[in-house]
């Protein structure tokens, strides 16, 4: 079974009176515990496909499929909660809370979906990625690697089937790069995660099963496992 199937996604904006298309009949099929890089020029689509397929946005036309399980048309208050189970997410900018420390912003989560062992979980992801001494430094007190990598560890705390990162890595140093990509590979490898990452860089493309070609919102190359 497919741990994720997108069949024919279609994106569109309205924009003055003109409507423009961002992705254009766009499916693919995943396994589970792949590890799938989306590669492409900027604006080429990438993020609005990972926002598509993680439930942060909906498809203008087009259908979703997590386990067989359709999410298409899941009212928000059914997405969430399942989306904080299922999936987690980096962001090309952190998105960190301000007003909560790292510790705080990795347990919170986990303290959504009812997690009583929360601040332990944190607290071992922190260690795991060198923060601990700076746990409860606020964001605004963190260095970029030091955000995402707490970033990184939020998305883990809730043990997702499914991780996506928009360009995990593209301001960090080689590193922190290093770090952030060994922890990804670890959950896949701990726990068969499913990784769908962005990415700009050759050496992370390499390391992936698949890599997929966004060209002007369609793909242009690697659908087929
Ligand atoms: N909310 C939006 N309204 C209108 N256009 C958008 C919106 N979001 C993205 N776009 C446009 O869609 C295209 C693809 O954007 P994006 O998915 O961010 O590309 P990428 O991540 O590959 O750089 C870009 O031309 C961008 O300007
Ligand atoms: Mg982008």
């Amino acid at each position: 079974m497919m741990i994720l199937d997108a069949q024919n996604l279609t994106r569109t904006y309205a924009l003055e009176n003109r409507e423009i298309t961002i992705l254009n009949d766009v499916s693919l099929s995943v396994f589970p515990g792949e590890f799938l890089v989306i590669q492409g020029n900027s604006g080429s689509g990438k993020t609005t496909l990972l926002t598509l397929l993680s439930g942060l946005d909906r498809p203008t036309s087009g259908r979703i499929f997590i386990r067989n399980r359709e999410i298409t048309h899941l009212s928000e208050d059914e997405m969430a909660p399942f989306r904080n189970r299922t999936f987690g997410f980096v962001f090309q900018s952190f998105h960190l809370v301000p007003a909560l420390n790292a510790l705080e912003n990795v347990m919170f989560p986990a303290e959504l979906s009812g997690n009583r062992h929360a601040r332990e979980k944190a607290e071992a992801l922190l260690g795991r990625v060198g923060l601990t001494a700076r746990r409860h430094h606020f964001p605004h007190q963190l260095s970029g690697g030091e955000k995402q990598r707490a970033a990184i560890c939020r998305a883990l705390v809730n043990e997702p089937d499914i991780l996506f990162a928009d360009e995990p890595t593209g301001n960090l140093d080689t590193e922190n790069s290093g770090a952030i990509l060994s922890l990804l590979l670890d959950l896949r490898k701990e726990r068969g995660a499913t990784l769908i990452l962005v990415t700009h860089s050759a050496e992370i493309a390499a390391m992936a099963d698949r890599r997929l070609v966004l060209r002007d919102g369609e793909i242009a190359d690697g659908t087929t496992p």
